[in-house]
């Protein structure tokens, strides 16, 4: 599949079946995480992969109680493992690095056939306590991992004139 395709077709998976992620295709989705670009290629980043059905299951409540969450084989969790960078162009290197990761891993994981969901409504205490995820890192993205129970529906897009403009801001 070309990378455009994956862009126009990924949509946001809120329904899993049980059919496990094969070991093959989860290493496929971390390497694209592991390939993404960082700011001066720092790569401070932690990809936590949850697997355990008990701990699955304790994620929901830490995920505001999105039940959805529940239903995937595996959870993801991208960490800043060095957060609280400012770049000069005044935006946080931690957040851009880590949602550039996740946007690959997500595109990745629509590529093999698996369905995904950003995550941003999360507790972000709760989820470090349950993953004993030390006091200095940050979670920046949560996303479910696993095969799709439905098709989603398509969702809207503005069009291109709207969010487009030539030479200057207009
Ligand atoms: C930063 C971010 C946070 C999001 N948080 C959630 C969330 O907590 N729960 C959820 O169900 N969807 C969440 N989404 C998914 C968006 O609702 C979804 O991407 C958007 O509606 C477009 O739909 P699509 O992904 O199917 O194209 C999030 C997406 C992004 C990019």
């Amino acid at each position: 599949m070309g990378v455009m395709t994956a862009i126009r077709e990924r949509r946001s998976v809120r329904k899993y079946t049980e059919q496990p992620v094969e070991k093959e295709k989860l290493d496929l989705v971390l390497e694209a995480a592991r390939l993404s670009p960082s700011a001066s290629n720092r790569q401070d980043w932690k990809f936590i992969v949850i697997q355990d059905k008990e701990m699955i299951a304790k994620m929901v409540g830490a995920c505001n109680n999105q039940g959805f969450v529940g239903q995937a084989p595996v959870i993801l969790v991208a960490c800043a493992t060095n957060p609280g960078g400012i770049m000069s162009c005044g935006q946080p290197r931690d957040s851009v690095d880590l949602s550039i990761a996740t946007a690959y891993m997500i595109l990745a994981a629509h590529d093999l056939g698996l369905g995904t969901c950003w995550l941003g409504s999360f507790n972000e205490a709760k989820v470090k306590e349950l993953l004993k995820i030390p006091a200095g890192i940050r979670v920046v993205a949560i996303t479910p991992l696993g095969y799709a129970a439905t098709k989603p529906r398509p969702t809207n897009r503005k069009d291109i004139e709207d969010i487009t403009c030539y030479e200057q801001y207009s």
